[in-house]
């Protein structure tokens, strides 16, 4: 069972990095949409502005109640993140709020232990998310449901749709067993270590796709990256101990690309069709994975 110092600590670590991933699942999807398909850029419009609204409630909860190992990862912002979504904002024109990524720098770390109060707004916090998660998902998959009988033209990926959908269920997942106040199993860390591996995989193959045809040696290296997971899957699927010692040297280099990846389109040096913000989204998406990675090392 999960004590009130856990509970409090896991349940807003959680929120600051997947609240931030699932506001910007619903700007991506607000951008993909084609002008005649207003409505559901407007729902996608409301997403984005509910998850940011959660995420803005659970930052002015968190100075001092995450831990510095979750801070310090850059899973929640980077360095590179008020930029990227300046820029994004500029080429999109669609609005995005900088202060909540300012005020998200302020954050300080430290755990104390939690007064009544915390407790009781954090449950407040948790039992809004669920809802408002599911109903992303319900969404996300009515475009899916769209896309794949050809009633939806969209600039994102018919596989991109799908793991965001993934992405979404593993964070109603994650946040209903904190809710329980139960502890993951090492079962339960080795299927997300497999979730995380096959993200991974997926987002070499979506920046393999989106990067202009000329970046040759680009498009190269995120395919090796990509074989690597897929071949790194195989491999040690029933090897859990052998899969996290690889997971992590992977996830080491691919960081290293995707925060190349990230500079060199904020620098305009990279031909693609790559929102800087989406570069930015993998980043802590890597980062958050060798976060999680680290912290089991003791098994
Ligand atoms: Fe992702």
């Amino acid at each position: 069972m999960l004590n009130n110092q856990n509970y409090v600590q896991l349940s807003l670590e959680l929120h600051l990095f997947f609240a931030r991933i699932m506001k910007e699942h619903s700007f991506f999807l607000e951008a993909g949409f084609q002008g005649k398909d207003q409505n559901y850029k407007d729902i996608a419009h409301d997403f984005q502005m509910n998850f940011a609204g959660l995420l803005n409630q659970v930052t002015d909860l968190s100075n001092r109640n995450v831990s510095k190992s979750a801070l310090d990862s850059q899973e929640f912002i980077t360095n590179q993140t008020l930029a990227a979504e300046k820029k994004t904002s500029e080429l999109s024109g669609i609005p995005i709020d900088q202060n909540l990524t300012r005020k998200e720098m302020n954050l300080t770390s430290g755990v104390t232990q939690p007064s009544e109060q915390l407790i009781n707004q954090v449950r407040n916090i948790n039992r809004r998310a669920l809802p408002l998660i599911e109903n992303l998902i319900t969404f996300k998959n009515e475009v899916l449901n769209q896309v794949l009988t050809c009633r939806m033209y969209t600039t994102n990926y018919p596989l991109l749709i799908n793991h965001i959908i993934q992405e979404a269920k593993m964070y109603y997942d994650l946040l209903s067993k904190i809710e329980r106040r139960e502890i993951l199993s090492l079962q339960e860390f080795y299927e997300q270590e497999l979730f995380w591996n096959n993200i991974m995989m997926e987002h070499a193959e979506f920046i393999r796709g989106l990067l202009d045809p000329s970046e040759k040696k680009l498009i190269l290296t995120a395919d090796q990256f990509a074989m690597e997971y897929e071949k790194m899957l195989q491999t040690f699927r029933n090897r859990p101990l052998d899969l996290k010692q690889a997971s992590i040297q992977e996830t080491m280099k691919f960081q290293q690309f995707n925060l190349a990846g990230i500079t060199g389109i904020l620098d305009c040096k990279i031909r693609s069709i790559i929102l800087p913000l989406l570069a930015d989204h993998v980043l802590r998406e890597a980062n958050h994975f060798i976060r999680i990675l680290n912290q089991y090392r003791s098994y």
